[in-house]
């Protein structure tokens, strides 16, 4: 018997298919029901309800399940996350939107991590008529990284070591809409990071990732690997620093090692880390089944009635 009901958004490709019937499976053993593929992207809203087709097919008023888990980076709109946004404060959702919407933001995250004592890589931000300050960046770090604040798998990630490089961007960034920009100082690492889990402030998995040929990024999407890494205490300390001042229930902090400074520096948080693909996982990453039970841990706990 289900007393409880929990609503899931989960990525399906990559392996996200397994991960999810485990998910469901594992729920239903302590009760729990799972309503699956529940995008919002085709939800309507009337008055105080959301309704949202499931994967059989079946309408889901929103409100009525006592948790949300939204875990899908690649098929996230606009409306999506106006929805989301909304939902959250009628019931739990997991990762809850303010934290989510946060780490969204290169910038906004950044600036939070700085102002709680959580190193990451030293950055600027200033307003796009503002060019002066931007060549004037570059000056003092000789390279520096300009990245779109809201971007993903690299995208848009461009390396800037000269004022003439800059100034061949610049007609480009003009071009874009955007009010701001956002530059890092370049970092001396060896082009590898470590890629650390987290699920209710406590360590998952580590593994790192390394850039592939010349390119100076780690990420998959721009021809880097992953490998098995061991994480020591002081990266995972620092994870879960960043984690907790962030909110998120379940993230992945990218961690590199500045060879200049001498210490780790977070570069990014991420609230959709995905789990080990099913490639992955012969390579000898295997962490998803740990991931899975700390998750359903977390959402019995977050669920479970006061009254009972
Ligand atoms: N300041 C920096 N100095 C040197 N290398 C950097 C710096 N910032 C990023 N990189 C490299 O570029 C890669 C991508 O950067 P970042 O994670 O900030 O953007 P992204 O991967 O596009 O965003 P997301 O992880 O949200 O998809 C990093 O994994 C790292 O290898
Ligand atoms: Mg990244």
């Amino acid at each position: 018997m289900s007393d409880r009901k929990v609503g899931i958004w989960l990525y399906q490709n990559g392996g996200g298919d397994l991960i999810e019937k485990k998910l469901v499976v594992k729920l239903a053993e302590r009760g729990i029901e799972a309503v699956t593929g529940l995008n919002l992207r085709h939800a309507y809203v009337a008055n105080g309800s959301i309704y949202c087709l499931d994967s059989k097919g079946e309408e889901q008023k929103m409100e009525e399940l006592d948790l949300f888990f939204s875990y899908n980076a690649g098929e996230q709109t606009q409306y999506q996350m106006y929805l989301y946004e909304a939902l959250d404060r009628i019931i739990p959702c997991i990762n809850n939107y303010h934290s989510f919407a946060l780490t969204e933001d290169k910038f906004q995250t950044d600036y939070l991590l700085r102002n709680h004592g959580v190193d990451t890589p030293d950055f600027r931000l200033c307003h796009r008529d503002d060019s002066d300050r931007l060549h004037s960046f570059i000056d003092e770090w000789k390279q520096m990284v300009y990245k779109p604040t809201d971007g993903w798998g690299g995208v848009g990630l461009t390396k800037i070591d000269s004022p003439e490089a800059l100034d061949m961007l610049m007609p480009f960034l003009n071009q874009m809409d955007i009010r701001y920009f956002y530059v890092e100082k370049f970092i001396d690492y060896d082009k590898t990071d470590y890629r650390i889990d987290i699920v209710d402030g406590e360590f998952v998995s580590c593994y790192g990732r390394k850039a592939g040929g010349s390119d100076w990024r780690t990420n998959v999407t721009s021809g880097g690997s992953v490998f098995v890494r061991e994480a020591d205490d002081e990266v995972i300390d620092l994870a879960k620093r960043a984690v907790k001042v962030t909110g998120l229930e379940i993230a992945g902090v990218d961690i590199i090692y500045d060879r200049s400074k001498e210490k780790y520096l977070v570069l990014e948080v991420n609230g959709i880390p995905a789990f080990a693909t099913p490639e992955q996982e012969k390579m000898g990453l295997d962490f998803n089944d740990k991931k899975i039970d700390m998750i359903v841990d977390m959402i019995d706990k977050k669920t479970s009635k006061k009254d009972n």
